[in-house]
């Protein structure tokens, strides 16, 4: 059993993964400032847990107030979700991003060096790879990254494996996610994002829910087997209990790692339509539109390299993810056929 807090604990992960270190008797204290996610997150926690979670509100970027935490609650590793992650606003506002992300790193990694905290788990992004030449992505393959919030990532990472090389850090795991969706079965806890959501399957339910009219699918036209995007979606839950299992095993080894974290399984605009539409019995209609500017074809990820060293392998499949983001969207919808 390990004490550990969670930067961004609060967010649409870090809740799915207080749950699942709870679920195997570790103790979570949760550090957010409520920038991006909901006040009653730990009363959910709480209800779906049974556990209490203590919850330190502060911005990361002040060592001060991240040092009182640390000190205040001991704790034996880190795991760091805490930043901002829109690609567009990321072009929009460089140094939000850069502040946000790469100096709040730093005031952790300080606050965590005080206090003599020397393991880590970071919430990386399979971003960081652009358009790789072939999937599935190995951990080797060149980085090549096409945003701003893409070199925040990069930048992070590069921070803590030079950390971990000169001796500060213990043990750091970097965990390169493709693309969560999903919620916990119960609906007790989801993504909740503001306005017009961006990402596919967020868009999606609010169509079927009747929010939105229509699904855009960008593009039909990219070098893929139905000629629209492909990409390699993760339920959130099966990547909290990867979580788990990357602390464990950091607990366990002084070693830095950089692990992808997906199914190994391609999936398209239009694979995910047909399979949300089967698994809810909702219409989806969808319009054919323009290719998004900056959206890479395809790329799904090796995830060999996760199983060898936590022993983790995806177990929920497409039909779960469109469930569960299904049950939780029409919950927040006040659907009440579900
Ligand atoms: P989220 O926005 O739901 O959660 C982030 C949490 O961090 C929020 O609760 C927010 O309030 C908090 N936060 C933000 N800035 C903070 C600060 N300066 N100080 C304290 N708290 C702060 O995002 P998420 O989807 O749960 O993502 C978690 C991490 O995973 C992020 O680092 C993100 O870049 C990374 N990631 C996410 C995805 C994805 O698609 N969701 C994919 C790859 C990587
Ligand atoms: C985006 C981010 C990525 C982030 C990920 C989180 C960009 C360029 N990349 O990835 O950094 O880690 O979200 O999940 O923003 N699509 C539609 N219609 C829609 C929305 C999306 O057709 O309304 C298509 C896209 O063109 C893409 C696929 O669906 O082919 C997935 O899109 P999305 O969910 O936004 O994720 P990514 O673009 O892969």
């Amino acid at each position: 059993m390990a004490n550990v807090l969670l930067t961004g604990g609060a967010g649409y992960i870090g809740s799915h993964t207080a749950v699942a270190l709870a679920e195997r008797g570790h103790q979570v204290v949760i550090l957010d400032n409520f920038r991006n996610s909901q006040r009653d997150v730990p009363d959910r926690l709480l209800r779906l847990t049974g556990k209490s979670f203590p919850v330190i509100e502060a911005d990361i970027r002040d060592t001060a107030a991240c040092s009182a935490a640390l000190a205040a609650h001991p704790v034996d590793a880190v795991i760091h979700f805490a930043a901002l992650k829109a690609v567009g606003e990321s072009e929009a506002d460089p140094l939000l991003y850069y502040d946000m992300n790469i100096i709040g790193t730093i005031r952790l990694l300080e606050a965590m060096q005080a206090q003599n905290i020397r393991r880590i788990v970071f919430s990386s992004s399979a971003t960081v790879y652009g358009q790789p030449d072939t999937s599935p992505i190995l951990e080797n393959f060149p980085t090549r990254v096409q945003s701003i919030y893409g070199r925040t990532k990069l930048v992070m990472e590069n921070l803590i494996t030079d950390l971990a090389r000169t001796g500060k850090l213990l043990a750091a795991a970097n965990l390169r996610y493709v693309n969560p969706v999903g919620a916990h079965p119960s609906a007790v806890i989801g993504e909740t994002p503001t306005g017009v959501p961006n990402n596919l399957m967020p868009f999606m339910c609010q169509v079927a829910t009747g929010q939105r009219e229509f699904l855009s699918v960008f593009g039909n036209d990219y070098n893929t087997p139905d000629g629209t995007g492909v990409r390699d979606y993760i339920h959130v839950v099966d990547l909290a209990n990867a979580h788990a299992l990357a602390l464990e095993y950091l607990l366990a080894n002084d070693v830095a790692v950089t692990v992808n974290l997906g199914t190994g399984i391609g999936i398209s605009v239009l694979d995910l339509v047909n399979a949300f539409e089967k698994t809810t019995g909702r219409a989806v209609p969808y319009k054919i539109m323009p290719r998004r500017p900056g959206d890479v074809a395809s790329y799904f990820a090796n995830p060999g390299a996760a199983e060898k060293l936590f022993g983790w392998k995806a177990a929920l499949n497409v039909d779960d993810m469109c469930r569960d983001s299904w049950t939780w969207e029409a919950k927040r919808a006040g659907i009440n056929d579900v």
